[in-house]
């Protein structure tokens, strides 16, 4: 647990100081349709959504980054104080390295203690899901008194560490435990590499409550990944399988239109890229690098952050005629370009 906890900070740095991102998300394939005929009150959009049950101000959710660490703590607390004052969503990072070594949990209650009334969801790998059981799935929204629990899937990235997990059986089977018998909401989410249509077929159909796309097209864990490799077949390894995966517009367009909730996270750079996710069926969209940056500076430079997508979401609301929310997700949009090509139409 040692090992998860410093490799965690080591990804926290590099995350910051070099360039992770890769592929294509696909919104610059997406157009909205310009109303010039607006007929509402920019001042006046109302960008509340109801989620899971709870309300919440905006389609922004704080994507799971971190914890686990100490030197994670103050970075979780920006980002708890920011879902704390905007009333938007937050996940954590995996908590696994906490439920192994509670001694670590404190970067995680923080979260809690800064943001007592927020929408919190707890993190947990399928893996470990599969290698401990419901309990730890329990222990990990117990420890925040999450709302809901994030099972996060990345193959990818376990494929090509040398110490990664290489076996994925049995995790579509422990979700689905999972789904059935928790008393709370679970939601799985990719971690850059997309979610499938076919993949979210059986995850619906193993009962989960939500599906984070967490496709490609922003952090990339391969790039990561071979930043921190030294030996040169693993670099290797990791450049070759850096634009692996499914873009996120693509990935949404796939799973959305089910009425079921989804969240859209990877590569999700403004609020105009929150408003075409919305007109493409996203109930959240989940943003990580860009507020990890801001959050570890400090909680004022993470507000000015959240109020510029807000400002750019309620721009894009009003130049659509879109008065709330639900009536975005009913407007129009122009798909060109190889998203449209992947998506085929
Ligand atoms: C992440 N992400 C992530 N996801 C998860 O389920 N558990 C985790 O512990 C982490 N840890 C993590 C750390 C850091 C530093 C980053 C940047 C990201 C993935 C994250 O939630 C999201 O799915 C992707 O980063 C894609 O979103 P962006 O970064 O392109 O906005």
């Amino acid at each position: 647990s040692e090992f998860t906890s410093s490799r965690k900070r080591e990804h926290l740095e590099i995350c910051c100081e070099n360039d992770i991102e890769t592929g294509f998300a696909g919104f610059d394939d997406i157009r909205l349709v310009h109303n010039a005929l607006p007929e509402c009150k920019l001042e006046s959009i109302d960008m509340s959504v109801r989620f899971l049950g709870h309300n919440l101000s905006s389609p922004v959710f704080i994507a799971a980054m971190t914890g686990g660490h100490p030197d994670t703590l103050q970075v979780n607390k920006n980002l708890a104080l920011a879902a704390e004052h905007f009333n938007i969503g937050m996940g954590v990072g995996s908590q696994r390295a906490a439920l192994e070594n509670p001694q670590l949990s404190d970067s995680f209650t923080a979260v809690r203690e800064a943001a007592p009334k927020a929408f919190l969801c707890g993190n947990l790998g399928a893996i470990q899901l599969v290698e401990k059981g419901p309990e730890w799935a329990d222990k990990a929204v117990e420890m925040i008194d999450a709302q809901a629990l994030c099972i996060h899937l990345n193959p990818l990235q376990e494929a090509i560490q040398p110490e990664g997990d290489h076996d994925s059986n049995g995790c579509l089977k422990a979700i689905d435990e999972l789904s059935r018998t928790s008393k709370y909401p679970v939601i799985v989410k990719e971690t850059g590499c997309g979610i499938s249509r076919e993949t979210a077929q059986k995850l619906w159909s193993a009962g989960v409550s939500a599906i984070d796309t967490g496709g490609l097209g922003g952090t990339s864990w391969a790039a990561v990944e071979t930043l921190r490799a030294e030996d040169k077949n693993l670099i290797n390894l990791g450049r070759n399988f850096s634009d692996w995966g499914i873009p996120t517009a693509v990935s949404l367009i796939e799973i959305a239109g089910f009425e079921k909730p989804v969240i859209a996270t990877g590569g999700i750079r403004s609020g105009t890229d929150i408003a075409k996710a919305v007109a493409l069926g996203a109930n959240l969209c989940g943003m990580a690098l860009p507020l990890l940056k801001p959050a570890m500076e400090n909680s004022d430079s993470l507000n000015k952050a959240i109020d510029n997508i807000h400002r750019e979401l309620a721009v894009s609301m009003y130049l659509t005629g879109s008065k709330n929310i639900t009536s975005l997700s009913k407007s129009r949009t122009y798909i060109t370009g190889i998203t449209r090509q992947m998506a085929g139409f």
